[in-house]
């Protein structure tokens, strides 16, 4: 997709169609009305019938004369903010941008311009605006990597999106352009690897997709560990996971180094479940399919490393997947067994379906030869996450508050909300154990939390958080799928570290 920025006159723009905005009490947006007067106000003329009703996210496509462009898309904006006419929320204008770009898709529209009212620049930077833009653009052309046989459905024609702006913000919004650019793509990868089923999508197929990054991208470095290399490491915990699991397991290292950066690196920590059947602790079957998204928080690395090597952040970070499967078997895991993590911390595996910080906490222990700024996991870690928060923020934990603080106000920022979660000393204590230095779970209350605390038994000495990504990552339903969270998160996070180290 091509991203340009036009600074002069909306009327004299020649390409297949213009984008404006209405709302629902029928009055045109400014840029809408400017654009009316060059074809004798039709607009309004149009809309005085009654027959659009405006409501947000509602598009209508009509064929317009006395300007460049061929046709005119009216996007619904809904009611109009107290405070000002043609202030509208960025909520809003971010539906408005997603109906305006999937319209045209169902179209043969190559070429639409973007002239929908924006949010105010204190509520969205030019650099945001422009990152936004490609970002929706990106998210709303997705289409699911589906396995269906029937010949795919006709491709979009949509190959070039012009935004309307001054000419003393284009530098800002190309910079934008080029970020949400590289957040789609790596949004992209992320999705494509979530979404493949179990079968498809194993741990040697993260493995692969790392090392084809490496072959892509020149500041890449990746190092596959395998079953023997696992064991040397001596990360007990990850081999007890996936010790009943006929399919080998795998342990990523992406590095990105950039000449320039001095700096200690950030490290990214992904569980890679390829699919999670509890173990012994067998789940119970209604959308027990779901669990081959139990994956995401590793393919949220995966493409967030394919991002920071896209821009080439001048940033050293470090992505690391632990990937395996979890399988009942003759050989995995009971509950009861006692297993020892490479920290050389026992522990008593209560229940083998809390199996991600099991994975995790061997992850975590690599991550400190990195002797890193930051550490950073990522994890559809607990069901107990989507009770506490639903599906609208991650939640986060962190043993640094002003960490935890920085990761809720980037995603924030950026519309990729989390929330900080609480994280104190007594919700370690409830992982006691009688036979050994900690159990892996510590019952039903407060579970997002005490599977954080256990994480936090081996981070002491790190500035580390911890993103719980059960509720965000994905979808069921009718629209089941990856939905790309938190990469866009994660991107602010490290294009702010980028550019303020
Ligand atoms: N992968 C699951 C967490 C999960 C549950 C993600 C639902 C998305 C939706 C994780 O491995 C798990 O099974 N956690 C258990 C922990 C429990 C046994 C303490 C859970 O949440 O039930
Ligand atoms: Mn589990
Ligand atoms: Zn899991």
């Amino acid at each position: 997709m091509q991203f340009e920025i036009w600074t002069k006159s909306l009327a004299d723009l020649a390409l297949d169609c213009v984008a404006v905005g209405v709302f629902d009490d029928g009055e045109l947006a400014a840029e809408a009305r400017a654009l009316d007067l060059r074809g004798r106000e039709k607009l309004a003329r149009l809309l005085k019938r009654g027959d659009f009703t405006a409501k947000t996210g509602e598009t209508w496509l009509i064929d317009y004369e006395g300007i460049r462009a061929e046709r005119v898309l009216l996007v619904g904006l809904g009611a109009k903010s107290a405070s000002s006419r043609d202030e509208i929320s960025r909520k809003t204008w971010r539906r408005a941008v997603t109906a305006a770009i999937s319209a045209a898709t169902r179209t043969r529209i190559t070429s639409l311009a973007l002239a929908l009212p924006r949010p105010a620049t204190k509520l969205l930077s030019d650099e945001r605006f422009g990152r936004a833009v490609a970002e929706l653009t990106g998210h709303t052309l997705y289409r699911v990597n589906d396995l269906k046989s029937a010949k795919k459905p006709r491709a979009h024609a949509l190959a070039r999106i012009v935004v309307v702006a001054p000419a003393k913000a284009s530098a800002a919004i190309q910079k934008g352009f080029s970020q949400g650019s590289a957040l789609a793509g790596g949004a992209a990868l992320m999705r494509n690897l979530a979404n493949l089923p179990g079968n498809v999508c194993t741990p040697s197929y993260l493995a692969k997709t790392a090392q084809d990054l490496a072959k892509t991208y020149k500041s890449l470095r990746v190092k596959v560990l395998g079953l023997p290399e696992i064991k040397r490491e001596k990360m007990g915990c990850f081999l007890a996971v996936t010790q009943g699991s006929e399919e080998p397991p795998r342990f990523l290292v992406i590095e990105h180094r950039h000449a320039r950066a001095k700096a200690a690196p950030v490290v990214l920590v992904g569980k890679g479940i390829t699919f999670d059947t509890g173990g012994i602790s067998l789940k119970d079957p209604p959308t027990m399919d779901e669990m081959k998204f139990d994956m995401s928080g590793a393919a949220c690395v995966i493409g967030t490393m394919k991002a920071v090597a896209e821009l080439n952040l001048p940033l050293n970070v470090v992505g690391i997947v632990a990937a395996c499967e979890n399988m009942p078997d003759g050989r995995a895991i009971k509950p009861g067994d006692i297993v020892t993590s490479a920290a050389g911390l026992t522990v008593e595996i209560l229940n083998t379906d809390a199996e991600g910080r099991l994975i995790l906490c061997d992850a975590l222990h690599y991550a400190r030869r990195f002797k890193p700024e930051v550490v950073i996991d990522m994890a559809t870690l607990t069901g107990a996450i989507v009770v506490a928060l639903g599906v609208h923020h991650t939640g986060v934990f962190a043993n640094n508050d002003a960490l935890a603080r920085e990761i809720v106000d980037c995603g924030a920022a950026v519309d990729d909300r989390a929330w900080h979660m609480p994280l104190t000393e007594e919700y370690g204590e409830q992982l006691k154990s009688n036979f050994a230095d900690m159990a892996n779970v510590a019952g039903r209350d407060g579970g997002s939390i005490t599977a954080a605390a256990f994480l936090a038994k081996f981070t002491k000495d790190l500035t580390w958080a911890h993103l719980d990504i059960a509720g965000t990552a994905y979808q069921g339903g009718a629209a089941k799928g990856s939905t790309g969270r938190p990469s866009a998160m994660l991107l602010e996070f490290l294009l702010r570290r980028a550019t303020t180290r």
